[in-house]
């Protein structure tokens, strides 16, 4: 299948393929790639197809130009939104919904500001690379209201429940430095080196399985919300499961013959 499976046109993001990783790039940088209506609907469109295309083995997200990856949700369009359409949203599923439906592995490309939504963006993510020069906040409280794409939530479950509410509370940017510290980002580059860096480790991730790696992102990624035993069963149920895999058989095979796998996705 040819990538994209079918020609995907957008207004808002960027969408290429390199080396079987998939480059998202949000791309209104004259407004800090802050996230409208219109983008996230184009990325959830753009991650739902880049999950079915079999030439697609990992996903990367990053933001046009030198400022921000995203300044957050467009606040222009808070102005007229009403409870009921925000409601609406909701049921019809959100960006932060499709980023945590994604198979594959998906990374944040984190470039420079990453402040609200931006940040429930990055941490809907699998991993978290972030430039020397990036600044993140949760930073909803300064506009008068609260996290509404999963921040509350995750945030905690990356920095733990104090530095989750210090940051929510206080509306404070963070540096890049800071995030890696508190577990917020898993990396920090130079900047320099951010798009080297992180396609070396999605290179390296996709080198694996493309089933073994989508099944051990399932069950790692169910930790986050099934109690300890429920999720222990899970993976032993994921793990039979991959027990019956021809990934399985030739990883096995190639060991035992000293030779490099060539994997099949089956
Ligand atoms: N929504 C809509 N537009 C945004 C935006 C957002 N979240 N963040 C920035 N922009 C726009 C600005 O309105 C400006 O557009 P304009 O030139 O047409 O006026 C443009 O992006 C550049 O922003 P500017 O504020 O001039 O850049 P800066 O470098 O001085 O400041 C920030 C950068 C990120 C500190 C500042 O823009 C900011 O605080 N943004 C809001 C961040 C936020 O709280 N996000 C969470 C929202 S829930």
């Amino acid at each position: 299948m040819a990538f994209p499976a079918e020609p995907m046109n957008f207004e808002t993001i960027l969408v290429e393929n390199r080396d079987s990783i998939a480059l998202v790039t949000l791309n209104r940088p004259d407004k800090l790639n802050a996230m409208s209506m219109m983008l996230k609907a184009e990325v959830i469109r753009a991650l739902q197809e880049l999950d079915k295309d079999e030439n697609t083995r990992a996903i990367v997200i990053t933001g046009a130009g030198p400022k921000a990856f995203t300044a957050g949700a467009d606040i222009y369009e808070f102005h007229d939104r009403t409870p009921i359409e925000q409601w609406r949203m909701y049921e019809h599923g959100t960006l932060y919904d499709a980023v945590d439906r994604v198979s594959k592995p998906i990374l944040a490309m984190i470039n420079g500001y990453c402040f609200g939504g931006g940040l429930e963006l990055a941490m809907a993510c699998d991993l978290r690379i972030a430039s020397d020069r990036a600044t993140l906040g949760q930073t909803e409280i300064n506009i008068g209201i609260i996290p509404g794409g999963g921040g509350s939530q995750r945030l905690p479950r990356l920095v733990g429940l104090g530095n989750a509410l210090r940051l929510t509370l206080t509306g404070d940017r963070i540096d890049a430095a800071e995030a890696v510290r508190i577990g917020l980002v898993d990396e920090v580059v130079p900047h320099a080196r951010l798009e080297q860096r992180t396609f070396e480790i999605a290179t390296k991730i996709v080198r694996h399985s493309p089933l073994a790696v989508r099944l051990a992102k399932a069950a790692v990624r169910a930790s986050a919300r099934l109690p300890l035993d429920q999720g222990l069963r899970y993976e032993q149920g994921l793990f039979a499961l991959v027990m019956a895999s021809a990934d399985k058989e030739e990883g096995v095979k190639a060991f035992l013959e000293k030779r490099e796998p060539k994997w099949s996705d089956r």
